[in-house]
């Protein structure tokens, strides 16, 4: 029954384009590349193509600019066999474009020029577009648009996930809070939760922001060293994988995607926690946002290490 689950996406879709270099050029300096790739971008269209190779139906929900790169994006997201009937095209604005400097360690810097994503607005957010899905996924920062997605998806009786990444962590707490309240999961990388928990130390920021907000699960992803799930006043808590990083660009997008996609499939906390760092842990280990893995490459890198068993379920859940 589960494999015939449709995840809904709401947010941005750009054009990525990426520099590998080991440093920041000053005023009038220049410096050289390692190595310069693009391809397609957006938090939430990467969650998008990720919930399609991991083997669940996907549809996204966005805006691109009527020009090349918007109509070339869209054809990638179809290749990858997402649904993409509702994306917007505006003439106002050229489609998103993040520059994205990633360092010989895979960490990553962006500058976003957000164009047409600003093109979707509330009303575009109907029940038409929700109709047929079991989950909503909003990956943007802007409050009018999750409360809209929000409030629909409640009222049809739908799983909702948050991840709002630093635009919404910046608003501040007094204003996230009723946004976000009475979400399924709410995701946020450690950053965000010091930003938004008001303290230094993540796990005590995250217990400060779950004390204070009415959400399912609150996920906390950090990076290398794992992820942390606040549920039900405990914490459960689940190590990375150990693997060279190449670029870290959108591994938090395809951590979110398998979690989701393991909380559809009703397996265990920690279980969500293991499958969602075996996805993210195999992207990081290639190029660029777009790179998550399929399906079968999870279950591969989990039998490999010793999950055989949760393996076993996933699959045999996803039939
Ligand atoms: O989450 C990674 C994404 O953030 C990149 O693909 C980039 O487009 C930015 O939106």
């Amino acid at each position: 029954m589960n494999n015939r689950a449709v995840v809904l996406s709401i947010g941005n879709l750009n054009l990525d384009i990426y520099i590998k270099t080991d440093g920041i050029p000053r005023p009038d300096e220049s410096i050289d590349a390692y190595e310069t790739y693009m391809g397609g971008g957006g938090s939430a269209a990467n969650f998008s193509v990720a919930i399609a190779r991991l083997g669940l139906g996907s549809r996204f929900l966005g805006s691109v600019g009527n020009d090349q790169f918007g109509e070339m994006l869209i054809r990638e997201m179809e290749s990858e066999g997402v649904d993409t009937r509702f994306i917007k095209r505006v003439s106002h604005e050229r489609t998103g474009t993040v520059i994205v400097i990633v360092g010989l360690d895979g960490s990553k810097r962006m500058i976003r020029y957000t164009g047409a994503n600003l093109g979707l607005t509330p009303d575009d957010v109907t029940k038409d577009v929700i109709d047929g899905v079991s989950h909503v996924h909003i990956a943007l920062g802007r409050t009018e648009i999750i409360e809209v997605a929000k409030r629909i998806a409640k009222s049809m009786g739908l799983m909702v996930s948050v991840d709002g990444g630093t635009p919404l962590a910046r608003k501040g707490l007094d204003i996230v809070k009723d946004v976000v309240d009475g979400v399924d999961i709410w995701f946020m990388n450690s950053f965000e939760a010091r930003e938004l928990g008001h303290s230094e130390n993540f796990v005590r920021a995250a217990e400060n922001i779950v004390s204070r907000v009415r959400v399912k699960e609150l996920v906390v992803t950090l990076g290398a060293r794992g992820a942390l799930l606040f549920r039900d006043g405990e914490v459960k808590y689940s190590d990375a994988f150990r693997v060279s990083p190449v670029d870290t660009t959108g591994a938090g997008d395809a951590f979110a995607a398998a979690y989701v996609t393991a909380t559809i499939l009703d397996l265990d906390p920690i279980d969500k926690l293991v499958f969602a760092n075996a996805a993210a842990s195999l992207k990081v280990t290639r190029r660029g946002a777009r790179s998550s893995p399929k399906i079968g490459e999870v279950i591969d890198f989990l039998e490999s290490l010793g999950y055989a068993k949760l393996a076993r379920e996933v699959l045999g859940r996803l039939k």
